[in-house]
């Protein structure tokens, strides 16, 4: 379920025109619908409301703080990955025992950060990192709580780039060492293991990654009990998938019939740190056509959106759905299938202007005809869009621009051409 639709043949975003947006703020332009991602967040807020879950929303999906603010309004915590991300979570509004803190290679100034705030605990990826914790730790008088984030094991689940719990990944440690690495911190005066972590990979369709991963995190969590930790939370990390084409993802109650189980079996907390549920449909990139040409036997629509605004076309082949945001008449509103052949319909490529091939939004893909000055949107391009944006080819960052019913306002500035140089200006000379 998301706030994007046509009326009288034009895109809107719950009560606002995309065309009206894309004139007062300019284009490329991240679009967000405030109802789809508080939406999202209650269906799992709802669903798993009989674990009593800490939902911890994950920062990197999308770091606006004006969205983690809602988010810490709304009653979630956050999921980081590095001081910055912890920067932007207390920037947010968030407060430190709401946060958890993931990633192979967490410095020793960011581990100090997260003990100085008190976040929940470390997801601890590597018997290094937990023994530097641990050193840290004692340096601050602190005694620090983690949870170890372990590699389960399972069979390919999603895109190679973003399968987690594969062998042969770099994240947690191997699910045959845990036990091992845990009898060396039994009553240790400055470590506590508290929980246990698994993110298993993104985006994940089916629930049996999650049945196969919580058995062993329940199995786990036994012997680590049975060592002497006191085991309070089960972390089974994000990787809810959502509609990209159609409706092809699972709804948060079908995550929640395996999890919720799960977690009363183990008698944990159950901690999950979703992302792209929460914002992924909640957000489109409107960009404007600039030319379209044919070349080398092909049609190609150049807009004004490019790799640097939305990598995730080019970096995992993923599909984004992209349809005129005022199509032309005789064409429907939206079509029911993106990926069909459409009556009359072009095929072309949608790409941007960075120089390299890999600079697209789609490929073959059947779109109304168009012409310059048209505008586009690329939908479902909230989670993983502008977080992972950079200014390549020298070009500023989109702005964003919130929508909550009939109202609009910017939560990002576009970048200016200022803004590409300061950091170099501002050095002694
Ligand atoms: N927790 C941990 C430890 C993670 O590494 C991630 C995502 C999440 C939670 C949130 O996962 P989500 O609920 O959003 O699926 N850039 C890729 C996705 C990379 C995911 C990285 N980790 C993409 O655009 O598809």
């Amino acid at each position: 379920m998301d706030h994007f639709h046509y009326r009288d043949r034009a895109l809107y975003c719950e009560g606002v025109a995309v065309e009206d947006l894309a004139t007062e703020y300019g284009t490329p332009l991240y679009v967000y619908s405030q109802a789809t991602m508080l939406h999202h967040l209650r269906q799992i807020q709802t669903a798993f409301a009989d674990a009593q879950p800490l939902i911890c929303y994950s920062l990197k999906t999308n770091g606006n703080i004006h969205i983690g603010r809602l988010m810490a309004e709304h009653g979630a915590g956050f999921d980081v990955t590095s001081g910055g991300e912890l920067y932007r979570a207390l920037a947010s509004g968030g407060s430190g025992d709401k946060i958890v803190f993931a990633g192979v290679g967490k410095t020793d100034d960011e581990i100090r950060k997260a003990l100085e705030v008190g976040i929940r605990f470390f997801n601890v990826e590597s018997e290094e990192e937990l023994a530097n914790i641990a050193a840290i730790a004692r340096q601050h008088g602190r005694k620090a709580q983690v949870a170890l984030r372990v590699n389960p094991d399972l069979p390919p689940k999603t895109h190679v780039k973003t399968d987690t719990s594969v062998k042969g990944v770099k994240f947690g440690l191997d699910i045959e060492t845990v036990v091992e690495v845990a009898g060396q911190y039994v009553n240790h005066p400055h470590v506590e293991i508290v929980g246990l972590h698994m993110h298993l990979g993104s985006p994940i369709l089916s629930t049996d990654p999650y049945r196969q991963g919580s058995a062993k995190a329940v199995d786990l969590i036994k012997k680590l009990r049975h060592q002497g930790h006191t085991i309070t939370y089960l972390n089974m990390g994000g990787g809810f998938g959502i509609h990209y084409r159609k409706q092809e993802a699972l709804p948060a109650a079908a995550f929640a019939e395996v999890l919720v189980p799960a977690a009363k079996q183990s008698g944990c907390q159950l901690v999950l740190e979703p992302g792209r549920f929460i914002v992924g449909n909640a957000g489109i990139l409107v960009s404007r056509v600039l030319y379209t040409k044919s070349t080398g036997g092909k049609r190609y629509v150049i807009q004004d959106a490019a790799m640097n605004d939305l990598i995730r076309p080019t970096l995992y082949e993923s599909f984004h759905r992209i349809w005129p945001v005022r199509p032309a008449p005789g064409f429907p509103t939206p079509p029911s299938d993106y990926e069909a052949d459409i009556p009359n319909a072009v095929r072309c490529d949608v790409v941007g202007p960075v120089c390299e091939s890999g600079d697209f939004l789609a490929r073959d893909r059947c779109l109304p005809p168009l012409r310059r000055g048209d505008l586009l949107a690329t939908f479902s391009a909230g989670a993983y869009g502008m977080s992972m944006s950079s200014n390549y080819n020298g070009r500023p960052r989109a702005a964003e621009v919130l929508i909550d019913g009939r109202r609009h306002r910017l939560i990002r500035r576009r970048e200016t051409y200022e803004d590409l140089v300061r950091p170099e200006r501002e050095v002694p000379t």
